[in-house]
C-alpha cells in the first residue's frame, strides 16, 4: 500500500487481517514511526487492535523504504492523496504520478498497479503511459475505495460492492482471488472498464453530495414555511426509488471526499466540454450554507458578538473520525472569533492544530467545562456522547441558548425545560 493514510492504512490492515502479507509505505516518517511503535496516527474505531494483531502475526509491516515495499510486492495499491489543486477546481495528481514513477523505477518483475486513490476518468491511461517503457511488466487496474471514515473497518469487511475496472481480463481473476474472503460472504464484485470504475467513484460521491445539498436547501424552505424537515426526509425517503439515507439536513457537507470530488468531477467533465450544471450548483449551494449558518448565529445572538461565549460540541466533519478536512467548523469558528466572540470547543477526538493560532478560541477537555457559562452552545458533530446532555445542569447560565445543527434533541422537550432551542429545518417553537 503506497500511502498509509485513512484509506491505505485501513485497507492495508484489513488485507493483512484476511491473510495477506502487507507492506504499508509512507513518505511521512513520523507516521511510520508511530505505527512501528504500535500507535495509530488516525482515529478510527477498532483500528488499533487490528494493527497490533496483524503486526504481531508478522503479516503487516510499516516502512518509509518504497524500494523494498515495491520490490517485494506483487500487487501495489496507490492510496496517496488526490487533493484539489490550489486556486483551481482541478485534481492534483502529482502524488499519484510521483509514486507511479517510483513503481516503474523499483520494479524488476511483473506487478499489478491498482489505483485506490480517487482519480479522474482517464488517469489509469496516464499511469499506463508512464510505465509504458516497461509495459510488459505492468497491469494497471482501478479499484476505487468507498469506505467511510468512522466505519471504515466494517465497510472494508462488508462492502456494498467491490468495483474493479480493467481493460485486461486476467486482472479480474487476480483481483477476484484477492477479494474472495469478502465476496464469499456475499459482497458484490462488479467489473467494468478502467475508465468506468474511475467514474463510478466520482458519480457516487457527487450523487450523495447532491442528496445532502437537496435536503439542506429544503430545510431552508421548511424553516420559513413552518414544516418539519424530518417529516419530509421520512416521507420522501420511504420511497424505495429515493431511499432515506443521506437525507438528513444539517451543516454543509465536508470531509476529505465530497468537497474535492464534486469539484474534481466538474473539472474532469470540462476537459470533455461537458457542463455538469447540477453538480456545479451543488458545490455553490454547499459553499453558501456556511454563510447561512453564521447568519443564523447572528439571528440568535444579535449582530454584536463581542465577548459572547460560544461553545462548540464537536468540530470534525462527522463523528468517529479525527478528520478535519473541509469541516464547517473551519469556517464558522474563525468567523465568530473575528467578530469578537469567545469560542470554546470540545471534540472527543481531541484538540485541533487548526484552531491553535486563532485568538479567542480555546479547547476544553470535556463537555461540562466546555459549555459552562456559554451564551450559545452549537452542536456541530453528531458524536454519541452529545446525544443526551442535560444542558441546564452543565451550562449554568440563565439565558443560554442551544443551536443544534444535527437535530439531536426534541424542540418540544427543550421548550418544556425552558431552554431556547434552535435547530435545522424545524419550526421555531420558542
Ligand atoms: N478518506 C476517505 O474517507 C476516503 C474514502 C474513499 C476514497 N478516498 C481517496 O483515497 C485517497 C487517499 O485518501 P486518504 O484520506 O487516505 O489520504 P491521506 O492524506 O490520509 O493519506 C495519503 C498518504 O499518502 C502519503 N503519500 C503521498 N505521496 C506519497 C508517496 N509518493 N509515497 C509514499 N507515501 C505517500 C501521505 O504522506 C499520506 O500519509 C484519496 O484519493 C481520497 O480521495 C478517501
Amino acid at each position: 500500500m503506497i500511502g498509509t493514510g485513512y484509506v491505505g492504512l485501513v485497507s492495508g490492515v484489513c488485507f493483512a487481517d484476511i491473510g495477506n502479507q502487507v507492506v504499508c509505505v509512507d513518505k511521512d516518517k513520523n507516521k511510520i514511526d508511530k505505527l512501528n511503535s504500535g500507535i495509530s496516527p488516525i482515529y478510527e474505531p477498532g483500528l488499533d487492535e487490528l494493527i497490533k494483531k496483524n503486526f504481531i502475526a508478522k503479516r503487516l509491516t510499516f516502512t518509509t523504504n518504497i524500494d523494498r515495499a515495491i520490490s517485494t510486492s506483487d500487487i501495489i495499491f496507490i492510496c496517496v492523496g488526490t487533493p484539489t489543486r490550489k486556486g483551481s477546481i482541478k485534481v492534483d495528481l502529482s502524488f499519484v504520478y510521483k509514486c507511479t514513477k517510483e513503481i516503474l523505477k523499483y520494479s524488476k518483475r511483473k506487478k499489478i498497479i491498482v489505483t485506490k486513490s480517487t482519480v479522474p476518468v482517464g488517469t489509469g491511461d496516464e499511469i499506463e503511459k508512464i510505465v509504458k517503457k516497461n509495459k510488459k511488466l505492468f497491469t494497471v487496474v482501478s479499484n476505487p475505495e468507498f469506505l467511510r471514515e468512522g466505519e471504515a473497518i466494517r465497510d472494508f469487511r462488508f462492502p456494498d460492492r467491490i468495483v474493479i475496472g480493467s481493460n485486461e481480463k486476467k486482472a479480474f481473476n487476480i483481483m477476484r482471488k484477492l477479494y474472495a474472503p469478502l465476496t464469499n460472504k456475499g459482497s458484490k464484485f462488479f467489473t467494468t472498464s478502467r475508465r468506468g470504475a474511475e467514474l463510478i467513484k466520482y458519480a457516487s460521491n457527487a450523487f450523495l453530495a447532491t442528496k445532502i445539498t437537496f435536503i439542506n436547501e429544503l430545510a431552508n424552505l421548511c424553516e420559513k414555511s413552518g414544516v418539519n424537515i424530518e417529516d419530509i426526509s421520512l416521507g420522501m425517503g420511504s420511497d424505495s426509488r429515493i431511499g432515506g439515507r443521506f437525507l438528513r439536513a444539517g451543516p454543509a457537507y465536508g470531509g476529505s471526499c465530497f468537497p474535492k470530488d464534486t469539484k474534481g468531477l466538474v473539472s474532469a467533465a470540462e476537459k470533455y466540454q461537458i457542463n455538469l450544471s447540477v453538480v456545479k450548483s451543488v458545490i455553490k449551494s454547499n459553499q453558501e450554507r456556511v454563510n447561512l449558518l453564521t447568519k443564523r448565529v447572528h439571528k440568535i445572538l444579535g449582530s454584536n458578538l463581542k465577548n459572547k461565549k460560544i461553545s462548540f460540541l464537536g468540530v470534525t466533519f462527522k463523528p468517529n473520525t479525527d478528520d478535519m478536512r473541509d469541516s464547517t467548523s473551519l469556517k464558522m469558528i474563525p468567523y465568530l472569533c473575528k467578530k469578537g466572540a469567545k469560542v470554546n470547543y470540545y471534540d472527543p477526538s481531541g484538540e485541533k492544530k487548526e484552531f491553535k493560532k486563532i485568538k479567542n478560541c480555546n479547547y476544553s477537555s470535556d463537555i461540562k467545562s466546555n459549555c459552562k457559562g456559554a451564551d450559545l452552545v452549537i452542536l456541530l458533530t453528531e458524536w454519541d456522547e452529545f446525544k443526551s446532555i442535560d444542558f441546564k445542569k452543565i451550562v449554568k447560565n440563565s439565558k443560554f441558548k442551544v443551536f443544534d445543527l444535527r437535530n439531536l434533541y426534541s424542540a418540544e422537550e427543550m421548550k418544556k425545560n425552558k431552554i431556547k432551542y434552535f435547530s435545522i429545518g424545524r419550526p421555531n417553537i420558542n
